[in-house]
């Protein structure tokens, strides 16, 4: 997803920029710019590539105490310097930088932009050259910029410079995320409180279709009717050393390794004064009036919420689905009168899952949001959040999160399940503690799973990942690891689904991994494991202690069977980690990918 940051103050404006863009770059990007303002006017600087790319062809003899800074991941327009941000109108007065999707700059091009000559296929542009138009007709800049706003159709985060207003950056939001920082004798604008921690840990939110007139002195908000909004800055919660790699090679490789603790957090943050694990009263009562609940959510959070329906289900009784949320909006299914949402997203900025929260909103269904990331669009706008506590994940692979989803999952389960007075004979907090003496031993023994990397995934091109019951889950999980880090095709199937076609892909060394960690299906699994065999495959069996066989890669320390996928999903996430290092890949910013994709 895009980045945005900007800077307006006495000092100089590049390396906060630049830093600031640093800090956003695990979102995924590719190409990045920054554009900086003096009396001089406005000097841009922009290419594709990364921030270190970026440096290379910025003029640090230029002195400008105000500027923008932009991290592009290609929505309009393929990735290029001519598409890279910031973009300017024609006559270079303003320059602009958006993070978001203009839905319909098409049309807007045609009615206003039929004499001006566009430089790039960018949606952004659009939006500069409209405003540059508005004021040669005669409207003063920040009516230009409402009225420009107006017109919009779709998400944008933007900050604008006007080279005849050189103490200001005009900034405004619309369902992509921005924060104001308040300094002291300077304002910053950032997508993400990271960008800028360094410099202030003081933010306000900006509310969709919201204005902001940002001087190094003073922040003006207003809506899009020019009232002005009075808001009290929040103090980021997030500790400097959590965003930094340490004496790690890779962030996610850190976060890997921060499970345990995260479990451990997660009791201790969801544990009420009796000891007992609990959370929001409201919350609780929400979850019990439902007559069925709606999992809503993409990627890895989706898995999670495959796994969470199961927990649901069998400790509190209460009907579950899942959907992808990309796909929810067109397959609406048949609702009960009192469905509850649940949005998984450790971003909490996901689009495709934002909009399904707008829209069950606007037919006045109870919203409860899953996310890392307190603050973010998806907690703001649903009835209620529940918090992950996993830290920030900087790496685009989500690991901690998934555990984490699972972990609070686990807790949502039992806490709806013991308020019914079931008998649930599951010690959470005891089970949870074991599985994060478990995760500790995995993470511990790393290297094995690198030896597993290499025996299995160093000459191929395809894996699949084979489970059943919850097993199949933790093997979808392990599928898109694998894939989205070292671009290895992998996939994964139910076991039994394996002779309905899949096992036609199977050929001599074929690798694929099998997680057994289910008694009730661990002699069906085998079987499949033979069928594969029998086809020339070559399997990696991670089991579970007590349920191990004669020829099991590896034995995982035994945990609680509904809690075995955040154990299970350690092995497949190291050893997707190594393919990616051992395949040269770039571990925490995968090609093609975003850490959070805030376009539908
Ligand atoms: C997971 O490794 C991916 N980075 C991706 O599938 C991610 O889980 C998905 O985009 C959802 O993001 P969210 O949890 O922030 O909503």
């Amino acid at each position: 997803m895009c980045g945005i940051v900007g800077y307006i103050g006495s000092q100089d404006s590049k390396e906060i920029l630049l830093k600031g863009l640093e800090k956003l770059e695990y979102r995924g990007y590719d190409s990045a710019g920054i554009a900086v303002m003096n009396e001089a006017g406005v000097t841009v600087f922009k290419d594709i590539g990364r921030i270190a790319d970026l440096r290379e062809v910025v003029d640090y003899d230029v002195f400008a105490s105000v500027g923008i800074g932009h991290t592009r991941w290609a929505t309009h327009g393929v990735p290029s310097k001519r598409n890279a941000h910031p973009h300017q109108c024609e006559t270079e007065r303003f320059t602009i930088v958006h993070n978001g999707v203009i839905e319909n700059y098409e049309l807007l091009k045609q009615k206003y932009l039929k004499d001006v000559d566009l430089v790039s296929d960018t949606d952004t542009e659009v939006i500069v050259q409209i405003v540059n138009k508005f004021v040669n007709d005669g409207m003063v800049v920040e009516q230009a910029f409402s009225e420009t706003l107006r017109l919009l159709h779709g998400s944008y985060a933007i900050a604008l410079l006007d080279c005849e207003n050189r103490d200001t950056i005009y900034v405004a939001k619309n369902k992509s995320p921005l924060l104001v920082g308040v300094g002291e004798g300077f304002n910053v604008v950032a997508s993400d409180a990271m960008a800028t921690l360094q410099v202030t840990d003081q933010y306000i939110e900006l509310m969709d279709k919201e204005v902001v007139i940002l001087t190094k002195d003073n922040i003006t908000i207003k809506n899009l009717d020019g009232i002005v909004m009075e808001r009290a800055p929040f103090k980021a919660m997030i500790d400097a050393s959590d965003i930094e790699k340490g004496t790690y090679p890779h962030y996610m490789l850190k976060e890997i390794d921060e499970q345990p603790a995260v479990v451990r957090k997660i009791v201790q943050k969801y544990q009420g004064d009796s000891g007992k694990l609990t959370f929001d009263k409201k919350i609780i009562n929400a979850c019990l009036e439902a007559e069925r609940i709606f999992i809503v959510a993409c990627g890895t959070s989706y898995h999670a919420g495959l796994v969470g329906k199961h927990l649901i289900e069998n400790m509190a009784k209460i009907p579950v689905e899942v959907h992808l949320a990309s796909e929810f909006s067109y397959n609406m299914p048949l609702l009960p009168k009192k469905p509850l949402f649940i949005f998984i997203s450790q971003s909490g900025e996901t689009a495709d899952s934002r909009s399904v929260l707008v829209q069950v909103k606007e037919m006045g269904h109870k919203t409860l949001t899953m996310t890392n990331v307190p603050g973010s669009t998806l907690s703001r706008e649903a009835d209620f959040t529940l918090l992950l506590h996993a830290g920030p994940e900087i790496a685009v692979a989500s690991t901690k999160a998934y555990t984490a989803q699972l972990a609070v999952l686990s807790i949502v389960a039992e806490v709806l399940g013991r308020a019914q007075g079931f008998n649930l004979n599951i010690d959470l907090v005891h089970e949870l503690s074991i599985v994060a003496n478990a995760m500790s031993t995995l993470v511990e023994d790393k290297h094995t799973f690198e030896e597993i990397a290499t025996e299995f995934l160093s000459i191929t091109s395809n894996c699949f990942f084979i489970g059943r019951a919850h097993d199949y889950y933790v093997g979808l999980e392990g599928a898109l690891k694998l894939k989205e880090i070292s671009y290895i095709y992998a996939e994964g199937f139910a076991g039994g689904e394996l002779k309905h076609g899949p096992i036609a892909l199977v050929e001599k060394g074929t690798p694929i991994f099998c997680l057994a960690t289910q008694e009730h299906v661990n002699l069906s699994i085998r079987g499949n494991v033979k069928e594969v065999v029998a086809r020339g495959a070559n399997p990696c069996i991670i089991s579970m202690d007590g349920l191990q066989m004669e020829g099991d890669r590896y034995v995982l320390p035994a945990v609680h069977p509904v809690l075995a996928p955040l154990v299970g999903v350690v092995p497949f996430q190291l050893i997707s980690y190594y393919a990616s290092l051992h395949r040269g890949c770039d571990v925490d910013k995968p090609r093609n990918l975003a850490k959070s994709v805030t376009v539908e």
